[in-house]
């Protein structure tokens, strides 16, 4: 349990993510048909990583995070001789160089904060890869000081925010995906360039339905090389409740005033947090 964190430029990071490699990011070569699967820790990951190798002919190849591991990683990268879609929870700040010059593909997905909060609570507890926690009282005050994994939600969801209007980027939000799954998928594959018919529409909405994937990572191994968060390879710990609005039953009264305390300033500026907030985040 010791030492499974480091930080990293004033950011709590996993051990399973080197030093080195983190000091070295901007050296990783990115290929213009690269596709990056962006988002903070628990906000959807591993369902859009679904949805997208499911997608029929895409021709690609879902690597493991691009900050999981030590400074070998870019060697092993240059040996996918597929179209690659490359999982990270970097934020903007720290996301390699070559990726912004060559205006790669990027799908950021964000969700809401509340919830995010309780299922990385519960990634704490379960994930031997993440420091133990006592309470969840414990657990919120450290979430809304940053002090987590990968850090502050709110500083990563905000260095993102800026580049909402850049074309290579598309945002897509997880309540969107539970409430009108199809209208999501549409938007995913038109903006990568690929059509499907009705068909296969439904066939990906049935492959990555919650209960489905849930049932799947019953039945694997873990698989280090289908890791998609730097945090696990073991997929059996990821699939919990998969609902919005679970944080109802964490948050008290008080511990939602702070909450939303914290939110409206941090996200004063900020045109997401209005759309979060008017959607009951
Ligand atoms: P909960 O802990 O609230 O259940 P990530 O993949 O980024 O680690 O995010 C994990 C969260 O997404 C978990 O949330 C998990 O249950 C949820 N999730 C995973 N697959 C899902 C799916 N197919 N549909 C809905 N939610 C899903």
């Amino acid at each position: 349990q010791l030492n499974v964190l480091h930080k990293f430029k004033g950011i709590l990071f996993s051990t399973l993510s080197s030093k080195d490699l983190l000091n070295s990011l901007d050296s990783f070569d990115a290929r213009e048909d690269d596709i990056f699967l962006v988002s903070y820790p628990k906000s959807g990951t591993h369902w859009m990583a679904e949805i997208i190798e499911n997608i029929p002919n895409a021709r690609i190849t879902l690597t493991s995070p691009i900050e999981l591991g030590d400074v070998s990683k870019f060697e092993e990268l240059k040996g996918c001789s597929k179209r690659r879609v490359i999982p990270t929870h970097l934020s903007y700040d720290m996301l390699p160089v070559t990726i912004k010059q060559r205006q790669c593909k990027i799908i950021y997905i964000v969700r809401n904060p509340k919830d995010t909060a309780v299922s990385l609570f519960h990634y704490y507890r379960d994930n031997p890869n993440l420091p133990s926690v006592e309470t969840w009282a414990a657990f919120l005050e450290l979430f809304l000081k940053g002090e987590v994994v990968y850090g502050s939600w709110f500083d990563h969801v905000l260095t993102w925010e800026e580049h909402k209007n850049d074309k290579n980027i598309l945002f897509i939000f997880y309540e969107d995906m539970k409430k009108d799954f199809t209208k999501s998928l549409k938007k995913i594959t038109a903006f990568l360039g690929i059509s499907m018919n009705e068909t296969e529409v439904n066939k990906i909405a049935w492959r990555t339905s919650f209960n489905e994937m849930k049932n799947n990572a019953a039945k694997e191994n873990c698989d280090p090389n289908h890791t998609i968060c730097a945090l696990t390879s073991n997929r059996n710990l990821v699939f919990r409740k998969g609902v919005v609005g679970d944080w109802i039953n964490y948050f008290t009264p008080k511990q939602k005033r702070v909450f939303d305390e914290v939110f409206t300033e941090k996200m004063k500026h900020s045109e997401l947090g209005r759309y979060l907030k008017e959607h009951n985040a």
